[in-house]
Protein backbone atom coordinates (compact mmCIF):
# COMPACT_ATOMS: atom_id res chain seq x y z
CA UNK A 1 0.00 0.00 0.00
CA UNK A 2 1.26 3.38 -0.83
CA UNK A 3 1.98 6.06 2.26
CA UNK A 4 -0.09 8.79 2.41
CA UNK A 5 1.61 12.33 3.54
CA UNK A 6 -0.82 15.23 4.53
CA UNK A 7 0.93 18.49 4.32
CA UNK A 8 -1.89 21.50 5.95
CA UNK A 9 -0.98 25.15 4.51
CA UNK A 10 -0.51 25.05 0.60
CA UNK A 11 1.42 28.47 0.74
CA UNK A 12 5.13 28.74 -0.13
CA UNK A 13 6.67 26.14 1.82
CA UNK A 14 3.49 23.86 1.89
CA UNK A 15 3.32 24.04 -2.12
CA UNK A 16 7.13 23.52 -2.72
CA UNK A 17 6.89 20.50 -0.35
CA UNK A 18 4.12 18.93 -1.72
CA UNK A 19 5.98 19.13 -5.24
CA UNK A 20 9.22 18.04 -3.63
CA UNK A 21 7.25 14.97 -2.27
CA UNK A 22 5.27 13.84 -5.42
CA UNK A 23 8.48 13.79 -7.44
CA UNK A 24 9.57 11.20 -5.21
CA UNK A 25 6.87 9.27 -6.35
CA UNK A 26 6.74 6.85 -2.23
CA UNK A 27 3.13 8.41 -1.44
CA UNK A 28 -0.09 9.97 -2.04
CA UNK A 29 -0.15 13.77 -0.86
CA UNK A 30 -3.32 14.98 0.51
CA UNK A 31 -2.54 19.40 0.27
CA UNK A 32 -4.71 21.17 3.04
CA UNK A 33 -5.48 25.00 3.30
CA UNK A 34 -8.05 27.20 4.78
CA UNK A 35 -8.29 28.96 1.04
CA UNK A 36 -10.50 27.75 -1.06
CA UNK A 37 -9.23 26.85 -4.36
CA UNK A 38 -5.88 27.45 -3.43
CA UNK A 39 -5.06 23.83 -2.37
CA UNK A 40 -7.12 22.10 -5.19
CA UNK A 41 -4.90 24.38 -7.72
CA UNK A 42 -1.86 23.55 -6.19
CA UNK A 43 -2.53 19.95 -6.23
CA UNK A 44 -3.64 19.96 -9.66
CA UNK A 45 -0.11 21.77 -11.28
CA UNK A 46 1.73 19.20 -9.14
CA UNK A 47 -0.61 16.49 -10.20
CA UNK A 48 -0.29 17.95 -14.26
CA UNK A 49 2.91 17.74 -13.85
CA UNK A 50 3.54 13.84 -13.35
CA UNK A 51 3.79 13.20 -16.54
CA UNK A 52 6.78 15.09 -17.97
CA UNK A 53 8.37 14.48 -14.70
CA UNK A 54 7.57 11.18 -14.36
CA UNK A 55 5.64 10.25 -11.25
CA UNK A 56 2.28 8.56 -10.27
CA UNK A 57 1.68 9.97 -7.31
CA UNK A 58 -1.88 11.20 -6.33
CA UNK A 59 -2.05 14.73 -5.13
CA UNK A 60 -5.68 16.04 -3.52
CA UNK A 61 -6.34 19.28 -2.51
CA UNK A 62 -8.62 19.95 0.10
CA UNK A 63 -9.97 22.41 2.84
CA UNK A 64 -11.21 19.58 5.07
CA UNK A 65 -9.55 16.72 6.60
CA UNK A 66 -11.74 13.60 5.94
CA UNK A 67 -9.43 13.14 2.71
CA UNK A 68 -6.13 12.94 5.24
CA UNK A 69 -7.62 10.43 7.01
CA UNK A 70 -4.69 7.75 7.67
CA UNK A 71 -1.99 9.59 6.91
CA UNK A 72 1.29 8.26 8.10
CA UNK A 73 2.96 11.69 8.12
CA UNK A 74 1.44 15.14 8.75
CA UNK A 75 3.48 18.57 7.92
CA UNK A 76 2.30 21.62 9.20
CA UNK A 77 2.93 24.29 7.30
CA UNK A 78 -0.26 26.58 8.18
CA UNK A 79 0.07 29.99 9.94
CA UNK A 80 1.33 33.21 8.96
CA UNK A 81 4.83 33.45 7.46
CA UNK A 82 7.19 36.04 8.84
CA UNK A 83 7.56 39.68 6.61
CA UNK A 84 9.76 42.20 7.05
CA UNK A 85 10.36 43.64 10.07
CA UNK A 86 8.40 41.29 11.82
CA UNK A 87 10.37 38.85 14.44
CA UNK A 88 9.23 34.82 14.89
CA UNK A 89 8.04 35.64 18.04
CA UNK A 90 5.50 38.28 16.68
CA UNK A 91 3.73 35.64 15.04
CA UNK A 92 3.41 33.47 18.18
CA UNK A 93 -0.36 33.96 19.33
CA UNK A 94 -1.58 34.28 16.27
CA UNK A 95 -0.02 30.57 14.70
CA UNK A 96 -0.51 29.21 18.15
CA UNK A 97 -4.17 29.62 17.50
CA UNK A 98 -3.68 28.33 14.16
CA UNK A 99 -1.29 25.28 14.56
CA UNK A 100 -3.61 24.48 17.68
CA UNK A 101 -6.87 24.16 15.53
CA UNK A 102 -5.14 22.58 12.74
CA UNK A 103 -3.23 19.88 14.85
CA UNK A 104 -6.60 18.97 16.59
CA UNK A 105 -8.56 18.13 13.78
CA UNK A 106 -5.54 16.46 11.54
CA UNK A 107 -4.33 14.17 14.84
CA UNK A 108 -8.26 13.33 15.01
CA UNK A 109 -7.89 12.42 11.25
CA UNK A 110 -4.65 10.31 11.78
CA UNK A 111 -3.75 9.28 14.84
CA UNK A 112 -0.84 7.43 14.43
CA UNK A 113 0.82 9.70 12.18
CA UNK A 114 4.29 11.30 12.50
CA UNK A 115 3.60 15.32 13.26
CA UNK A 116 6.59 17.05 11.53
CA UNK A 117 6.21 20.82 12.43
CA UNK A 118 6.81 23.80 10.77
CA UNK A 119 5.25 26.63 11.60
CA UNK A 120 6.94 29.47 13.08
CA UNK A 121 7.76 30.01 16.04
CA UNK A 122 9.07 26.38 15.64
CA UNK A 123 10.15 25.19 18.71
CA UNK A 124 6.64 26.84 20.81
CA UNK A 125 4.55 25.68 17.70
CA UNK A 126 5.88 21.93 18.14
CA UNK A 127 5.35 22.27 21.86
CA UNK A 128 1.71 23.51 21.27
CA UNK A 129 1.41 20.36 18.57
CA UNK A 130 2.52 17.81 21.57
CA UNK A 131 0.24 19.00 23.94
CA UNK A 132 -2.96 19.18 21.66
CA UNK A 133 -2.32 15.72 20.02
CA UNK A 134 -1.64 13.77 22.93
CA UNK A 135 0.78 12.19 20.92
CA UNK A 136 4.19 10.67 22.21
CA UNK A 137 7.13 12.64 22.00
CA UNK A 138 8.54 10.12 19.03
CA UNK A 139 5.66 11.48 16.79
CA UNK A 140 6.25 15.10 17.16
CA UNK A 141 9.19 16.32 15.50
CA UNK A 142 9.83 20.30 14.61
CA UNK A 143 11.92 20.91 11.23
CA UNK A 144 14.41 23.57 11.73
CA UNK A 145 18.42 22.31 12.44
CA UNK A 146 18.65 20.78 9.22
CA UNK A 147 17.73 23.93 7.31
CA UNK A 148 20.23 26.28 9.40
CA UNK A 149 22.35 23.60 9.29
CA UNK A 150 22.13 23.28 5.47
CA UNK A 151 22.44 27.50 5.48
CA UNK A 152 25.55 27.16 7.35
CA UNK A 153 27.14 24.36 5.39
CA UNK A 154 26.61 26.51 1.90
CA UNK A 155 28.04 29.53 3.88
CA UNK A 156 31.31 27.56 4.66
CA UNK A 157 31.42 26.01 1.44
CA UNK A 158 31.48 29.10 -0.39
CA UNK A 159 33.90 30.71 1.88
CA UNK A 160 36.53 28.03 0.68
CA UNK A 161 34.86 27.15 -3.06
CA UNK A 162 34.45 23.68 -1.31
CA UNK A 163 31.79 21.47 -2.17
CA UNK A 164 28.18 21.35 0.45
CA UNK A 165 28.59 17.66 0.04
CA UNK A 166 32.50 17.35 2.00
CA UNK A 167 31.24 20.36 4.91
CA UNK A 168 29.52 18.50 8.43
CA UNK A 169 28.33 20.37 10.36
CA UNK A 170 25.67 21.07 13.14
CA UNK A 171 23.62 23.82 14.39
CA UNK A 172 21.78 22.94 17.21
CA UNK A 173 19.30 24.69 19.49
CA UNK A 174 16.22 27.12 18.86
CA UNK A 175 15.27 28.18 15.57
CA UNK A 176 16.03 31.57 16.33
CA UNK A 177 18.79 34.08 17.32
CA UNK A 178 19.50 31.91 20.50
CA UNK A 179 20.49 28.99 18.05
CA UNK A 180 23.91 27.03 18.49
CA UNK A 181 25.96 26.79 15.47
CA UNK A 182 28.84 23.94 16.70
CA UNK A 183 32.21 25.35 15.04
CA UNK A 184 34.02 22.64 16.92
CA UNK A 185 32.72 19.75 15.51
CA UNK A 186 32.53 21.52 11.87
CA UNK A 187 34.53 19.65 9.51
CA UNK A 188 36.01 19.99 5.70
CA UNK A 189 36.70 16.55 4.26
CA UNK A 190 37.04 16.14 8.03
CA UNK A 191 39.89 19.02 8.44
CA UNK A 192 38.17 21.01 11.55
CA UNK A 193 36.90 24.73 10.30
CA UNK A 194 38.98 26.16 12.43
CA UNK A 195 42.00 25.24 10.53
CA UNK A 196 39.90 26.28 7.45
CA UNK A 197 39.21 29.65 8.60
CA UNK A 198 40.03 32.30 10.82
CA UNK A 199 38.02 32.88 14.13
CA UNK A 200 36.83 36.65 13.08
CA UNK A 201 36.04 35.21 10.03
CA UNK A 202 34.20 32.45 11.16
CA UNK A 203 32.13 33.68 13.63
CA UNK A 204 30.95 36.10 10.61
CA UNK A 205 29.89 33.07 9.42
CA UNK A 206 27.71 32.18 12.32
CA UNK A 207 26.21 35.38 12.59
CA UNK A 208 24.62 34.99 9.04
CA UNK A 209 23.70 31.59 9.48
CA UNK A 210 21.73 33.09 13.08
CA UNK A 211 20.47 35.89 10.75
CA UNK A 212 19.95 33.06 7.63
CA UNK A 213 15.92 33.30 7.69
CA UNK A 214 15.96 37.38 8.10
CA UNK A 215 18.48 37.85 5.10
CA UNK A 216 16.08 36.12 2.86
CA UNK A 217 12.46 37.68 3.88
CA UNK A 218 14.53 41.20 3.69
CA UNK A 219 15.31 40.39 0.16
CA UNK A 220 11.98 38.76 -1.22
CA UNK A 221 10.28 40.89 0.70
CA UNK A 222 6.80 39.07 0.35
CA UNK A 223 7.37 35.90 1.71
CA UNK A 224 10.46 34.09 3.76
CA UNK A 225 12.43 31.07 2.46
CA UNK A 226 11.09 28.13 0.85
CA UNK A 227 13.19 26.57 -1.17
CA UNK A 228 15.82 25.00 1.29
CA UNK A 229 13.02 24.97 4.23
CA UNK A 230 10.81 22.51 1.99
CA UNK A 231 13.74 20.50 0.74
CA UNK A 232 14.81 20.18 4.60
CA UNK A 233 10.80 18.47 5.42
CA UNK A 234 11.39 16.35 2.66
CA UNK A 235 14.63 14.74 3.96
CA UNK A 236 12.87 14.38 7.21
CA UNK A 237 10.06 12.86 5.48
CA UNK A 238 12.16 10.63 3.68
CA UNK A 239 13.89 9.34 6.90
CA UNK A 240 10.31 8.27 8.34
CA UNK A 241 8.64 6.85 5.76
CA UNK A 242 11.48 4.70 4.49
CA UNK A 243 12.88 4.44 7.39
CA UNK A 244 16.71 5.48 6.78
CA UNK A 245 17.92 5.99 10.55
CA UNK A 246 19.56 9.23 9.29
CA UNK A 247 20.97 11.31 12.25
CA UNK A 248 19.59 15.13 11.80
CA UNK A 249 19.10 17.77 13.70
CA UNK A 250 15.58 17.96 14.99
CA UNK A 251 14.04 20.20 17.14
CA UNK A 252 11.97 17.13 19.95
CA UNK A 253 10.74 17.66 23.15
CA UNK A 254 13.93 16.89 25.98
CA UNK A 255 13.46 14.69 29.13
CA UNK A 256 16.89 15.22 30.31
CA UNK A 257 19.22 15.24 27.41
CA UNK A 258 21.64 17.67 27.45
CA UNK A 259 20.55 18.59 30.56
CA UNK A 260 17.19 19.91 29.36
CA UNK A 261 13.45 18.53 30.47
CA UNK A 262 10.49 20.03 29.43
CA UNK A 263 11.10 21.86 26.08
CA UNK A 264 11.72 21.35 22.54
CA UNK A 265 15.02 22.19 21.28
CA UNK A 266 17.30 21.30 18.56
CA UNK A 267 19.60 18.18 19.11
CA UNK A 268 20.84 15.71 16.83
CA UNK A 269 18.16 12.35 16.45
CA UNK A 270 17.69 9.22 14.38
CA UNK A 271 14.89 9.48 12.51
CA UNK A 272 13.24 6.34 11.61
CA UNK A 273 9.49 4.85 10.61
CA UNK A 274 7.62 5.99 13.78
CA UNK A 275 9.83 9.17 14.05
CA UNK A 276 12.35 9.84 16.63
CA UNK A 277 14.59 6.92 17.46
CA UNK A 278 16.62 7.92 19.45
CA UNK A 279 18.11 11.26 20.97
CA UNK A 280 21.87 11.80 20.04
CA UNK A 281 23.88 13.06 22.74
CA UNK A 282 27.20 14.17 21.19
CA UNK A 283 29.95 15.48 23.88
CA UNK A 284 29.58 19.27 23.84
CA UNK A 285 32.37 21.58 25.54
CA UNK A 286 31.15 23.68 28.32
CA UNK A 287 30.37 27.06 26.03
CA UNK A 288 28.41 25.00 23.54
CA UNK A 289 26.21 23.18 26.70
CA UNK A 290 25.76 26.85 28.37
CA UNK A 291 24.55 28.28 24.79
CA UNK A 292 22.21 25.56 24.22
CA UNK A 293 20.56 25.62 27.56
CA UNK A 294 20.30 29.16 27.31
CA UNK A 295 18.70 28.31 24.22
CA UNK A 296 16.34 26.15 25.69
CA UNK A 297 15.30 28.87 28.25
CA UNK A 298 14.65 31.42 25.56
CA UNK A 299 12.06 28.24 23.90
CA UNK A 300 10.91 27.90 27.39
CA UNK A 301 9.88 32.02 28.14
CA UNK A 302 8.22 31.73 24.24
CA UNK A 303 6.19 28.83 25.27
CA UNK A 304 5.60 30.34 28.87
CA UNK A 305 4.37 33.59 26.90
CA UNK A 306 1.59 31.29 25.22
CA UNK A 307 0.79 29.22 28.32
CA UNK A 308 -0.03 32.73 29.98
CA UNK A 309 -2.58 33.48 27.20
CA UNK A 310 -3.95 30.38 26.68
CA UNK A 311 -7.69 30.93 27.41
CA UNK A 312 -7.05 33.63 24.44
CA UNK A 313 -7.08 30.81 21.85
CA UNK A 314 -9.93 29.54 20.21
CA UNK A 315 -11.00 26.12 21.93
CA UNK A 316 -8.40 26.83 24.69
CA UNK A 317 -4.88 24.77 25.10
CA UNK A 318 -3.42 22.35 27.42
CA UNK A 319 -0.52 22.52 29.53
CA UNK A 320 2.18 23.38 27.89
CA UNK A 321 4.94 23.37 30.49
CA UNK A 322 3.73 20.76 33.08
CA UNK A 323 7.20 20.68 34.61
CA UNK A 324 7.57 24.47 34.82
CA UNK A 325 6.65 26.70 37.51
CA UNK A 326 5.66 29.43 35.19
P1 LIG B 1 2.50 31.09 3.55
O1 LIG B 1 1.80 32.30 4.08
O2 LIG B 1 2.95 31.10 2.14
O3 LIG B 1 1.59 29.81 3.76
C1 LIG B 1 0.90 29.57 4.91
C2 LIG B 1 -0.42 28.93 4.53
O4 LIG B 1 -1.10 28.53 5.70
C3 LIG B 1 -1.34 29.91 3.77
O5 LIG B 1 -1.68 29.38 2.50
C4 LIG B 1 -2.53 30.01 4.68
O6 LIG B 1 -3.77 30.16 3.98
C5 LIG B 1 -2.47 28.69 5.43
N1 LIG B 1 -3.25 28.67 6.65
C6 LIG B 1 -3.45 29.68 7.53
N2 LIG B 1 -4.28 29.27 8.50
C7 LIG B 1 -4.60 27.98 8.23
C8 LIG B 1 -5.45 27.04 8.84
N3 LIG B 1 -6.11 27.33 9.96
N4 LIG B 1 -5.56 25.83 8.27
C9 LIG B 1 -4.89 25.53 7.13
N5 LIG B 1 -4.09 26.38 6.50
C10 LIG B 1 -3.95 27.61 7.03
O7 LIG B 1 3.73 30.83 4.53
P2 LIG B 1 4.99 29.91 4.25
O8 LIG B 1 6.07 30.72 3.66
O9 LIG B 1 4.55 28.68 3.57
O10 LIG B 1 5.43 29.56 5.77
C11 LIG B 1 4.58 28.77 6.56
C12 LIG B 1 5.05 28.78 8.00
O11 LIG B 1 6.29 28.11 8.10
C13 LIG B 1 5.28 30.16 8.60
O12 LIG B 1 4.91 30.17 9.97
C14 LIG B 1 6.78 30.35 8.47
O13 LIG B 1 7.29 31.30 9.38
C15 LIG B 1 7.24 28.94 8.78
N6 LIG B 1 8.57 28.60 8.31
C16 LIG B 1 9.34 27.86 9.18
C17 LIG B 1 10.58 27.42 8.79
C18 LIG B 1 11.39 26.60 9.75
O14 LIG B 1 12.59 26.47 9.58
N7 LIG B 1 10.76 25.96 10.73
C19 LIG B 1 11.15 27.76 7.49
C20 LIG B 1 10.24 28.49 6.64
C21 LIG B 1 8.98 28.89 7.06
C1 LIG C 1 13.46 30.77 8.04
O1 LIG C 1 14.39 30.54 8.82
C2 LIG C 1 11.32 32.00 8.20
O2 LIG C 1 12.02 30.54 9.91
C3 LIG C 1 12.07 30.79 8.56
O3 LIG C 1 13.64 30.97 6.82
Amino acid sequence: MRHKITVVGAGMVGGALAQRLAERDYADIVLVDIVEGLPQGKALDILQAGPVVGYDSLVTGTNGYEETTGSDVVVVTGGIARKAGMSRDDLMMINAGIVAGVVRQAAAASPEAVLIMVSNPLDAMAQVALAVSGFPRQRVIGMAGVLDTARFRTFIAQELGASVRDVQAYVLGGHGDSMVPLTQLTTVAGVPVAQLIAPERLEQIVQRTRDGGAEIVNLLQISSAYCAPSAAVAQMVDAIVLGTRRILPCSVHLEGEYGITGVFSGVPVRLGAGGLVEVIEVDLDASDQAALRRSAAAVEQVVGVIERNRDRIEGGLPELLPHSSS
